[in-house]
């Protein structure tokens, strides 16, 4: 047991409890932001005349010794040490002697969790964003290739509406678009240093904070010491985000392992992204779409679990929040996951362009077209709603589609028809024909192909 506050204390520690209490087995994820973070105390305390510069120079200089001989895999971090910040200081002390004693003057370890807490997050948030930078490519290049590969547009799973598979992608691409955002949005709200808040009421010493939140690149200090080292806002609001982008992920999962099915036969998912039965023989499942979908149980589960530890705690730090961590490591790492293995699915995945057109044909989805037909002959749209219906009841018994008609089937239900019903109600005419920003057709579709492509060269 190697912990850093013994003094006041008669008795060792429970060894139960010390394994209760201890971190070190989840906190050494963010090993770097709390060495990070030290360098950046250090450097303050030598800059504010707190401790000598050759002090903080010896310090930083340990630290960074540190840093290198983990990342070289020269040093263990072992779970004899409480937490990732008593392992770093009693390496450090063993390093460089009694300076390193020097390091935690003016900090707490709740402004230092608090501080290397944001610091993970914030570097998470921009491998986050990358890798929605690459799918939302992705999506881009399949809106590209796709403004003619018709198919059905779905309500309630019914077909509904012909579009293209370019739109369909389209509103993921919306969806992924508002993630990105949803992750700017956090960082520069999250984007203050705790650090200098103390225990919780701050310190006599003459920090200069403002140094301290420029060295790690943050906008500025924090502005409440109590608020600084109890407020997981930004964790809840990052895992509230990787929540909504876990959804999205599982509709489209969903959507892909309807596509994929026997039935539908829209896409056919790359033997790489597939996986196999040990009984069946024909089986090719789509596992890796059930997973995202799956997963998406635990992104919500992390979500409800913060929000829950946190409702009762009263000012300031609390244990409690010591659970911030696993949770959001693993929703983190899950969502990530997520990501590049859908990406890599959706960007092998083959596009059946003909069972979408076909689909597309049956099913009655240019219906609504019909009835804009009539009404454009000056049919009311209610009485064109009507004549339709019977159109697709005949049309049903016959075992037929609306362009497979005769024209004299046409007329027999309703004299308005002409021959150019067959034009107006083509596939190519009910898509080709919405135009409006936002709608199916090319010329809206390429616009927004257009925004997109801004969008993104900004990105890259
Ligand atoms: N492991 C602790 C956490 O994650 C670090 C802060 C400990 N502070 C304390 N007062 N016990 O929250």
């Amino acid at each position: 047991m190697a912990q850093l506050w013994g003094g006041r204390f008669t008795k060792e520690t429970d060894q139960l409890v010390y394994n209760f209490n201890a971190s070190i087995s989840f906190d050494q994820k963010f090993y770097r932001q709390d060495i990070e973070g030290s360098i950046a105390h250090a450097t303050m305390l030598g800059e504010a005349g707190i401790i000598t510069k050759e002090e903080s120079e010896k310090i930083v200089e340990g630290l960074r010794g540190i840093l290198e001989d983990i990342e070289a895999g020269r040093l263990l971090i072992t779970s004899e040490y409480e937490d990732i910040h008593s392992f770093v200081e009693s390496n450090l002390i063993d390093r460089i002697g009694d300076t390193g004693k020097k390091l935690h003057t003016g900090r707490s370890r709740n402004d230092q969790v608090a501080l290397d807490m944001r610091l993970y997050v914030r570097d998470e948030i921009k491998d986050i964003k990358a890798l929605l930078v690459d799918l939302m490519k992705t999506l881009h290049k399949l809106m590209k290739e796709n403004l003619d590969t018709y198919m059905p547009g779905f309500t309630h799973l019914q077909k509904a509406q012909p579009v293209t598979f370019s739109h369909h992608t389209g509103a993921y691409m919306e969806m992924f678009k508002r993630d990105y955002s949803r992750m700017n949005d956090i960082y520069d709200r999250m984007n203050y240093c705790p650090l200098g808040a103390g225990a919780l009421a701050g310190t006599t010493y003459p920090l200069n904070r403002e140094l301290t939140a420029s060295l790690l690149e943050f906008n500025g200090p924090t502005l409440n010491s109590m608020d600084s080292v109890s407020d997981r806002d930004y964790v809840i609001e990052l895992l509230s985000a990787l929540a909504t982008i876990s959804m999205h992920l599982s509709r489209f999962s969903e959507e892909i392992i309807i596509w994929n099915s026997n039935e539908y036969q829209f896409v056919e998912l790359d033997d790489a992204y597939s996986t196999g039965s040990s009984i069946m023989p024909q089986k090719k499942n789509p596992d890796i779409a059930e997973l995202v979908r799956g997963k998406t149980g635990r992104v919500y589960g992390a979500l409800i679990s913060i929000m829950t530890s946190m409702k009762g705690i009263p000012l300031a730090y609390n244990k409690d929040m010591q659970e911030d961590k696993e949770l959001t490591f693993d929703a983190i790492d899950t969502v990530k996951g997520c990501i590049s293995l859908f990406n890599g699915m959706i960007s092998t995945m083959q596009i059946n362009k003909e069972a979408m057109k076909k689909s597309a044909m049956n099913g009655f989805t240019n219906a609504t077209d019909a009835a804009d037909y009539l009404v454009k002959k000056g049919v009311p749209f209610r009485d064109a709603h009507g004549i339709i219906g019977n159109l697709v009841l005949y049309a049903i018994d016959t075992k037929k589609s609306l362009e497979e008609l005769s024209i004299n089937e046409f007329k027999q239900i309703c004299d308005v028809f002409d021959d150019d019903i067959y034009e107006a109600i083509s596939l190519e005419t009910c898509v080709g024909k919405r135009n409006t920003i936002g709608a199916p057709g090319p010329d809206a579709m390429k616009k927004v192909i257009e925004i997109n492509e801004e969008f993104l060269n900004k990105l890259s």
